[in-house]
């Protein structure tokens, strides 16, 4: 049995989630993580992201998306995968980045906890007032800049959020 007072059970645990998990959400995770680990927190915080859709299982992001993430020196890594119903127990935060994500995400929840989770990656932003993120999949250079720009202002409101309602002590 695990120690009451174990690290892994006060986790808190993030997920992005966009609809292919090669643009939105993977920058959006790597940003989270090195946000995360900037303010030390990482044995507190754990960051993942999920596509409501399959379509590029097992995909690293698009290179358009890791390009523009490396020029403003982030490394977007992961590799895609699909958003599966227990992810809405599993995670604190389902972080969703614009109302089709939230109409799929919200479909998958059965319980007032797990709809309770589910977030708009905006309502973090501090600086931005756009109510969504836009999906950069099909447009150009200026599409993924301003996803990025978007995703480091509501990152850090983000984390500014999950410090007001969390306690990190070892
Ligand atoms: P994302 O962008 O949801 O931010 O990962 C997209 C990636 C792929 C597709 C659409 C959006 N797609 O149509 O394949």
């Amino acid at each position: 049995m695990r120690h009451p007072n174990n690290r892994e059970d006060k986790k808190v645990r993030v997920l992005f989630v966009c609809l292919g998990n090669i643009c939105r959400s993977p920058a959006a995770e790597g940003i989270m993580k090195q946000l995360v680990e900037d303010n030390e927190l990482q044995d507190f915080i754990e960051v993942e992201s999920a596509g409501t859709s399959g379509w590029h299982e097992g995909d690293l992001p698009d290179e358009r998306m890791r390009a523009h993430g490396a020029k403003r020196d982030y490394d977007f890594n992961s590799r895609a995968r699909q958003l599966r119903k227990s992810d809405l127990d599993r995670f604190d935060y389902i972080i969703v980045m614009d109302n089709s994500n939230y109409t799929n995400v919200k479909s998958l929840a059965s319980t007032k906890e797990q709809l309770d989770k589910i977030y708009m990656m905006t309502d973090f932003s501090q600086l931005y007032r756009h109510d969504q993120v836009p999906d950069p999949y099909y447009g150009g250079a200026s599409g993924f800049e301003l996803v990025l720009d978007l995703l480091e202002d509501a990152t850090e409101g983000l984390l500014q959020a999950i410090k007001e309602k969390h306690t990190f002590t070892y």
